[in-house]
């Protein structure tokens, strides 16, 4: 059978294809931080206390000016990672020391694959992360202008589907902002979690020599390295598991809403009216108009939860110290997050420019749905809410349509249809902005000093 001379031995051809697996497509989302983590790493080793110097400081300049060619390289998509590379660490590997020679095979030096594509993939997460919120609050801000917009619209409110109480779009639309802005929460949450530095832990024991991972941490700009070195590998699946966790809960948000909208915009209801150019047709039947995007992000949002559950099962089992089983976590992770990602990207715009049709949902009040606001009415005549409650059960006959715009503006307490703080929305969603304006410019500053040129590098 054919084998093939790599970087680390000869190797049977399909054992290679079987082992390197997706690696060598997905791995190209890892190019940038992969140079990241190695222009730290060596930058670090540069300074270590031991003599002979493992790495001068001119040869940590041409290892980083190497790494900067890479750099722009993968920005054009013109970096490659062959099958006999087997992933992006090895690729960038074989480009340095066919760039430097020697030099490129000192770059390995105290570190190993499993400490690499660990934070490789913290410093993807990272990025992701950071962009997950900052399309999060842009949704959370469209829903919060959508609900102010329409704030004295009344609407049936429901429970068990069935009519309730006076209700408004306000209050729906900002129920569905607000939880978005838990979901931020958790995607924070998750954020502090991976912001810590696993390099150095090499293969999962450390290394006889004196490294200092406290300087390559802060180097890469985490906010601490991780302790245990074997934990650092351990640790690997167990946050991409967390940060799917977050994203589940933002599709969650997402399904729900899109369910809603569906039920919402079906003629009988005719609430609302999606945009059209958000609308897919029938091939057979030329009046349709249907909500595939909502249909779609109902189905991804289980889809996202199969990869976070794909990611659980794959590690639960796991004994300790790096396992190759953790690679085939890299694509559910990715694929995870871009598909809560462009959920989210997708429904901000729709949400904007979903219309309102007013007089359908005023014609959605019956007599029924002020029974509850009838009955408190009795209440401050001076009835015990009980018997108030059983006298209009037995004369619901007697409830008059009173105006639905009328019976909201009576609902003035915190968080009520007419009570909705518009200071509070705004106030978290720049809360979020913020977070994600702070630690992207303190990252990109790190990343900037450490490579000596300005990053995110012009391509
Ligand atoms: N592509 C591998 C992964 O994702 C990199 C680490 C390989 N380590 C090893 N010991 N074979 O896990």
């Amino acid at each position: 059978m054919a084998k093939q001379k790599t970087t680390v031995g000869t190797i049977n051809n399909e054992t290679l294809a079987y082992t390197a697996g997706r690696d060598v497509e997905l791995d190209h989302a890892l190019i940038t931080v992969d140079c990241i983590g190695t222009a730290a790493h060596v930058t670090m080793l540069s300074k270590m206390p031991v003599e002979p110097k493992l790495i001068t400081d001119e040869e940590r300049g041409q290892v980083i000016a190497g790494l900067v060619e890479i750099i722009g390289l993968a920005q054009q998509d013109q970096f490659k990672i062959e099958l006999a590379d087997q992933d992006v660490h090895l690729a960038v590997e074989r480009t340095l020391t066919k760039k430097l020679g020697d030099l490129g095979k000192k770059i390995h030096t105290c570190r190993s694959r499993n400490d690499q594509v660990a934070v490789d993939l913290r410093l993807y997460a990272k990025e992701q992360l950071l962009q997950t919120l900052e399309e999060a609050a842009e949704l959370a801000a469209a829903l919060t202008d959508f609900g102010k917009k329409h704030e004295k619209v009344p609407m049936v409110g429901r429970t068990h589907m069935q009519p309730g109480m006076p209700s408004s779009v306000g209050l729906w639309a900002t129920a569905h902002a607000e939880s978005l802005l838990d979901d931020c929460v958790a995607l924070v949450n998750a954020y502090e979690m991976n912001d810590q530095c696993p390099l150095g832990s090499a293969a999962s024991y450390g290394v006889p020599l004196p490294i200092d991972r406290q300087l390559t941490s802060d180097l890469l700009g985490f906010s601490r390295p991780t302790h245990n070195v074997l934990y650092a590998n351990n640790g690997r699946g167990k946050m991409e598991n967390v940060v799917l966790t977050a994203m589940c809960q933002v599709m969650l948000t997402l399904s729900r809403l899109a369910q809603d909208l569906m039920i919402f915009t079906m003629p009988e209801f005719d609430y609302f009216q999606l945009p059209a150019e958000f609308c897919t047709g029938s091939s057979i039947m030329p009046q349709k108009q249907n909500p595939d995007v909502c249909e779609l992000m109902r189905a991804k949002a289980s889809r996202v939860k199969a990869a976070e559950l794909g990611i659980y099962d794959l590690i639960k089992g796991s004994p300790t110290g790096y396992n190759r089983d953790l690679q085939e976590a890299k694509e559910l992770f990715m694929e995870g997050i871009a598909t809560t990602r462009s959920s989210l990207r997708i429904m901000a715009p729709m949400i904007q420019d979903t219309k309102v049709n007013e007089q359908k949902l005023i014609d959605g009040f019956t007599p029924d749905v002020f029974a509850t606001d009838r009955a408190l009415e009795l209440v401050g005549e001076g009835m015990p809410f009980r018997d108030a409650y059983h006298y209009i059960k037995e004369n619901l006959h007697e409830l008059e349509n009173i105006d639905p715009t009328e019976a909201i503006l009576l609902k003035t307490h915190m968080g009520a249809p007419l009570g909705l703080d518009w200071d509070y929305f705004g106030d978290r969603i720049d809360a979020v902005r913020d977070t994600v304006g702070e630690e992207r410019r303190a990252f990109n500053e790190a990343v900037s000093e450490l490579l000596g040129v300005t990053y995110p590098v012009e391509s």
